[in-house]
């Protein structure tokens, strides 16, 4: 029992009471083999029901035995570096038909794929041939098409939970949209997620890429069976460079690799096991941790490295897990871009934690490791391993050039520039039981009335009032944003009268979250604020919590950029 507290304890920092009993409970009848197999029992253990009769929602299916990672030998597998997605020829662009773009099909398709050398090949659904999808290049002002051709089964093989909105039994089981994270697009190519695709449709969508040099990912996002979509497999990497990010001399081409890093729990035959709730016909569970970290496709890969510096893109595409990244004697990391871009000058980092759906981007320097091996790891849990190769003459200078001090400039946006400041809370509803059933934006149904309408170009700030136990990672579509401060608030003021009641001074961004954001992490008890200019087209998007459990349940609502010229008459600037 020590054991397995003194192991859950890192990863459960942000967790509440109610869901750390039901993993010290899940305990009692799990097998805890280190590590990460301890947080595998609070796969099954998610709600107090499934905590006492584990597993019990897969009665009726054979039951089926967790793989235990532990057995795996470590580091046989090359990482695999998802190809770039070739355009097939080129199509007259939306905005100007004289204009011609590339033009890319990338089919979902169900795919048999080895997670690691003894593992059997694991069913997965993925964009083009593998999981992570192809990775998609693109240059800043350099619009592109991409149809994405939905070729998956009518049948879900994850189980899909029919109470949830979005997900009827009425609706067809297989539905997709494809939403590229990050990208400032039209709202018609934004993929909604009520616009979704059966098996046999494809839709054409439009990215103008009018935005600076950063990492984005492309991700399903079907209303209700977001979380399963993204499970089975359906991301992939979306990068967009830019003159003056190649300015700078960083590493490039081989030296530039993304790393998209995910947990999954297998059974024995190496199939996805995604838990289920006790309660027949509501299999949802509200929360999915794995017992295994995958990092592109395989568990515990290895990469062979030349003695040089490399530029990592660390992306985050885990449900609803957080990584805390280090690597391993200490060596130090340094951070050069976030979610949208680069920072404005690196940082150096012992650790960088990750929430779902943030990137960072990194340098690591092998320089002085020759013959030696590195690990990059998420607390104790080994995820890569770095073989750093001997010095080959030719290359003995090649990547000495040092790191910029200066990556390009990011200026804050001034308060005094917002025409808004929005108090939005992000709250979780228990049942009797006390199983968290349902998590709200502003107390807010995802059907409710739009509430969120910023003018075009206007500048707002919006405050997530966190009065969960859990820290959420917020999103918006379309925008970047700055994070302003984080600051401790009165729970139970705020739960007596609605008061906001400050209990501590506003703690500010760390270096690393000084440059530009489209996620955020809002922590428990903390009134999270960012400063939003809403720039790019009018229309309808959606911000939500990036736990795609939480997302698929409530905790999404649309949004509306205006034009100026529809908007009411402002007659309180600072209304909240
Ligand atoms: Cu990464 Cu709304 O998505
Ligand atoms: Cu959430």
């Amino acid at each position: 029992m020590v054991l397995l507290l003194g192991a859950a304890t890192v990863v459960h920092m942000f967790k509440t009471r109610r869901q750390f009993l039901a993993l010290a409970r899940a305990a009692g009848s799990a097998a805890v083999a280190g590590g990460m197999a301890s947080r595998a029992s609070q796969v099954f253990g998610q709600q107090a029901g499934a905590a006492a009769a584990p597993m019990r929602g897969m009665e009726q299916a054979p039951q089926r035995q967790m793989l235990n990672p532990m057995t795996l030998t470590r580091f046989v597998d090359p990482l695999p570096i998802p190809a770039l997605a070739a355009s097939d020829g080129t199509r007259p662009s939306p905005k100007n038909r004289k204009v011609q773009l590339p033009y890319y099909r990338i089919e979902m398709s169900e795919l048999e794929v080895r997670l690691h050398r003894d593992v059997a090949p694991t069913r997965q659904w993925g964009y083009g041939a593998s999981v992570p999808g192809p990775t998609v290049e693109a240059r800043s002002g350099q619009g592109l098409l991409i149809e994405w051709v939905n070729k998956l089964p009518k049948k879900h093989f994850l189980p899909v939970d029919h109470t949830l909105h979005g997900a009827e039994a009425d609706k067809p089981e297989v539905r997709t949209v494809a939403h590229v994270h990050g990208a400032r697009v039209p709202p018609e190519s934004d993929g909604y997620p009520e616009s979704w695709q059966t098996p046999g449709q494809s839709r054409l969508l439009y990215y103008p890429n009018e935005q600076d040099a950063s990492t984005l990912w492309y991700h399903d996002h079907a209303m209700g069976i977001t979380r399963l979509n993204v499970f089975a497999g359906l991301f992939g990497a979306f990068i967009i460079r830019d003159a003056a990010e190649q300015a700078l001399n960083l590493p490039g081409g081989a030296f530039d690799i993304p790393l998209v890093i995910y947990d999954r729990t297998l059974d024995r035959e190496g199939q996805l096991l995604y838990p289920v709730s006790a309660t027949p016909g509501a299999p949802f569970v509200s929360e999915f941790y794995g017992n295994t970290i995958v990092c592109n496709g395989k568990i515990y890969p290895y990469l062979e490295v030349q003695p040089r510096r490399y530029r990592f893109r660390l992306l985050n595409a885990a449900n609803g897990r957080y990584f805390h990244l280090t690597l391993s004697g200490d060596r130090p990391l340094h951070q050069i871009g976030s979610d949208l871009g680069l920072l404005q000058a690196p940082v150096e980092l012992r650790s960088l934690v990750l929430f779902p759906a943030e990137r960072g981007d990194v340098i690591i320097d092998f320089t002085d490791l020759e013959g030696q091996q590195l690990h990059l790891r998420s607390d104790a849990d080994d995820i890569l391993q770095f073989r750093v190769l001997k010095k080959e003459p030719s290359e003995a200078t090649t990547g000495a050039a040092s790191l910029p001090t200066m990556l390009r400039s990011v200026s804050r946006i001034p308060e005094a520039q917002s025409v808004r400041e929005r108090f939005l809370t992000l709250s979780e509803h228990d049942d009797a039981a006390g199983n968290s059933m349902q998590m709200l934006l502003n107390e807010s149904h995802w059907d409710m009335p739009v509430t969120e309408n910023p003018v075009l170009d206007s500048t707002e700030i919006w405050s997530f009032v966190n009065l969960a136990g859990d820290a959420h990672p917020i999103h918006l579509h379309l925008v970047r944003f700055q994070v302003l401060d984080r600051r401790p608030f009165d729970l139970f003021a705020y739960n007596a009268d609605k008061s906001l009641v400050y209990t501590g001074p506003a703690v500010p961004p760390a270096l690393n979250e000084l440059g530009w954001k489209d996620t955020v992490r809002a922590d428990p008890g903390m009134v999270t604020r960012i400063i939003v200019k809403f720039e790019g087209y009018t229309g309808r998007y959606v911000w939500h919590c990036h736990l795609l459990e939480h997302e698929d349940n409530e905790m999404m609502r649309p949004y509306d950029v205006i034009s100026a010229a529809s908007a009411p008459r402002p007659n309180n600037k600072k209304q909240a």
